[in-house]
């Protein structure tokens, strides 16, 4: 049977890179966060100081070092996650950190930068069996893919996911700080002009605001036994 391709698009926070990793691990697929992979180059840009005073990235010390940067992700540990490793270190804590969210959208809107990550990306699926989950999965990565999804939630009720995943890992931040980054973020996400985050029109709309994970993952893994009939 061949192994699709799906793509799971949306807003920050919206829930997608939790639907996309349990459904990969229920059905046997790899599972790619393409949002961790922009962090991970947003993390080196931070430590490396390619982030100049006013917040935005300098851009050619940026393009310059993009051939030094290495993305790889490590099989799923004891806590059932996969790690992203940068240049071979473990970074999976430090690009969740509010600094790095602050600072990723206007590193992702970098045209040289997404080059470099959709190809990544368009490699790593190359054989099929991958769930990514991201903003221009559809559209730009794949925009073949065999099921594509995309998901959305208010804004407030993305704010308190992220707000609840930060208190629950330690990092203790200000919820209307979280809100304003996610306002902010999804504002940045949607206007770039190199592939912004935008509904494939082939997409199916999931608003997953008032659904529980168990409701979530069996609309999700219907939608894959359809396509799986329709593409396998
Ligand atoms: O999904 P996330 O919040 O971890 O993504 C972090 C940032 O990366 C997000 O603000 C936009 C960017 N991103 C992107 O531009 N394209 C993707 N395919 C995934 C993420």
């Amino acid at each position: 049977m061949k192994k699709l391709i799906i793509a799971i698009d949306g807003y920050s926070s919206s829930g997608k890179s939790t639907m996309a990793r349990r459904l990969a691990a229920d059905i046997a697929y790899r599972y790619i966060d393409s949002g961790a992979m922009y962090r991970a180059v947003t993390l080196y840009a931070l430590e490396n100081g390619m982030i100049k005073a006013d917040g935005t990235p300098d851009i050619a010390a940026l393009k310059a070092a993009l051939p030094h940067i290495s993305i790889d992700f490590s099989p799923a540990g004891a806590d059932g996650r996969q790690h992203t490793l940068l240049n071979g270190r473990d970074v999976e804590h430090d690009i969740r950190s509010l600094r790095v969210s602050e600072h990723v959208s206007p590193v992702a809107a970098v045209p040289e930068v997404r080059h470099a990550l959709v190809a990544m990306q368009q490699a790593l699926g190359r054989e099929g069996g991958i769930v990514m989950d991201g903003r221009d999965i559809g559209t730009t990565v794949f925009p073949d893919a065999d099921l594509k999804i995309f998901v959305n939630a208010s804004a407030r009720t993305r704010a308190e996911r992220r707000y609840a995943e930060m208190q629950a890992a330690g990092t203790h931040v200000d919820f209307e700080e979280v809100l304003a980054n996610v306002t902010q973020r999804d504002h940045i996400d949607e206007t770039r002009a190199e592939s912004p985050l935008r509904r494939a029109e082939d997409a199916i709309d999931l608003d997953n605001s008032r659904m529980t994970l168990e409701e979530q993952d069996a609309w999700l893994r219907a939608r894959f036994n359809e396509a799986l009939k329709k593409h396998g």
